[in-house]
């Protein structure tokens, strides 16, 4: 069984995605990890991050693992562990260069695609190109300032300023972002984080 979790930046995506994978007792995985992986190579070996040629042979040169952890996905270099420098206001300013670069999603794609099923993965395109088929899809949404209030706690940054990088970074992602015609689109503004994890494991077909 697949489950795709799409949505805006900041919606939720990978707080849901555990949640839910915990109460299946299935892995997830983020794409969104592997897209800010490519990035921060990128910016660590002085890449222009719109060559995709250097971008992709870097990244397919060096030792990269994605840890599908159900509790959090983990990012290793061989063995340096990435993830707590996937994070970064630097990261996500060129994060949504690289996802434009059709040869970085093929990259990102072909990893996701060899995953053994059952997993729920998360990203913007989950339920639209990469599993298309999969057996459940949601897509979440926040306004802006509810999502900038909530990534607040977790970025130095003040609300406003983080509220104006998310908003610019869903116009930069728009061309992947649109919700497949069969998600159930969720606004978790008004629900809490287990709402979410509720009203998406009780959506599962049984
Ligand atoms: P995304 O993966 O879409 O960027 P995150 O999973 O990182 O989003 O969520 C951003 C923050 O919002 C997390 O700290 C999460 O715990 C928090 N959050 C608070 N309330 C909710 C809610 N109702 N639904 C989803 N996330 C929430
Ligand atoms: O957590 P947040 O929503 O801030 O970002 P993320 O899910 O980690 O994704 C980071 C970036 O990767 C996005 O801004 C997109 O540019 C890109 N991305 C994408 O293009 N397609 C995906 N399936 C997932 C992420």
């Amino acid at each position: 069984m697949i489950v795709t979790i799409d949505g805006v930046a900041a919606s939720g995506k990978s707080s849901v995605a555990s949640g839910v994978a915990r109460a299946l007792g299935v892995p997830y995985v983020s794409s969104g990890l592997l897209y800010r992986t490519a990035t921060l190579l990128g910016l660590e070996a002085g890449l222009h991050l719109s060559d995709a040629a250097s971008l992709l042979a870097c990244l397919e040169k060096r030792p990269l693992r994605l840890e599908a952890l159900a509790e959090g996905n983990r990012v290793w270099l061989g063995d340096r562990e990435l993830t707590g420098d996937l994070h970064s206001s630097r990261v996500d300013q060129g994060v949504s260069v690289v996802a434009a670069l059709p040869e970085v999603r093929a990259w990102v794609d072909a990893q996701l695609r060899a995953l053994p099923e059952p997993f729920v993965a998360e990203g913007r395109d989950m339920g639209t190109n990469v599993f298309p088929h999969a057996d459940a899809k949601f897509y979440l949404t926040a306004s802006p300032r509810v999502r900038a209030e909530r990534r607040a706690q977790e970025r130095p940054e003040d609300v406003p300023a983080i509220e104006a990088a998310l908003v610019e970074r869903d116009r930069r992602d728009t061309v992947q972002s649109a919700p497949a015609p069969d998600a159930r689109v969720i606004d978790t503004g008004p629900l809490t984080l287990d709402g979410v994890v509720g009203t998406v494991l009780a959506a599962l077909p049984t």
